[in-house]
């Protein structure tokens, strides 16, 4: 089992966090008990077990979306791992990582991992989207991820904004990004074509799912690669 506290003193960007045992959510410390549970996530070697990973993460069962390891995040988090050779030695930056699965295995692969969400909620790097702080102007990752950031379509305008600006500040990096495929598609196209991004790699989130994790899923899960298109955002 890894032990997140060694983690946390390695590879990850943020604040200092009080962690106990081997269980993370960033958000535990600031909300009231309620009914907590431990999931658990584990990432296979081709048989090799001594190159598999397991990572918990501790859930807390209240009404707040952060505090949930979503499917979308466990499709995100599978991809880092299966692409674990790409994310190795990057510079990943994780927006509305709530629970953060594929923040966590980035870093136990060997990434950089910045953790970032809503600055009213988080204890590790407050990133709201849409809002420029001064922390984002020192951000260079070569790889943003974000699972199920898109839920809430009032705020897609605002997380293309905040993406738009880290992909021209690293004009190199990519958007990595899991979503539930619902009637936001059509302004998720919309959005791109404005802030001046396109997708160059578009896939079913279950068809590179391993058939044990599939089969406890369900929904319409897509995975899209954004990057800068070569074009101007549209005044
Ligand atoms: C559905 S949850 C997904 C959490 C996690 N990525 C997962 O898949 O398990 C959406 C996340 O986006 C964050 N979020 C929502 N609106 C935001 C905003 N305007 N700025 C930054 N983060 C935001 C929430 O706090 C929450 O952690």
């Amino acid at each position: 089992m890894w032990d997140i506290s060694q983690f946390l003193s390695s590879s990850l960007k943020q604040p200092k966090l009080a962690i106990d045992g081997e269980a993370f959510n960033f958000f535990s410390s600031m909300t009231t008990t309620t009914t907590t549970t431990i999931s658990q996530h584990d990432f296979y070697s081709d048989g090799d077990s001594e190159k598999s990973i397991s990572v918990s993460v501790i859930e807390n069962m209240k009404e707040e979306y952060g505090l949930f390891v979503w499917p979308c995040s466990v499709i995100l988090a599978e991809y880092v791992w299966q692409q674990r050779s790409r994310f190795r030695g990057s510079m990943i930056l994780e927006l509305g990582a709530g629970t953060s699965l594929p923040g966590l295995v980035a870093a136990k692969v060997g990434a950089d991992v910045t953790l970032t969400d809503d600055s009213s909620k988080a204890e590790v790097m407050g990133l709201t989207w849409g809002v420029w702080d001064a922390p984002i102007f020192e951000l260079r990752p070569n790889i943003i991820l974000g699972a199920d950031v898109f839920y809430d379509s009032s705020a897609f305008d605002d997380l293309f904004a905040t993406v738009s600006f880290l992909l021209q500040s690293s004009p190199d990096a990519v958007f990595i990004t899991t979503y539930h495929n619902r009637s936001g598609h059509h302004l998720i196209e919309f959005l791109m074509v404005k802030w001046g991004l396109k997708c160059v790699k578009l896939v079913d989130g279950f068809s590179f799912l391993p058939s044990r994790k599939a089969s406890v899923l369900s929904g319409n899960i897509q995975l899209v690669e954004i990057i800068l298109s070569s074009e101007e955002p549209a005044a």
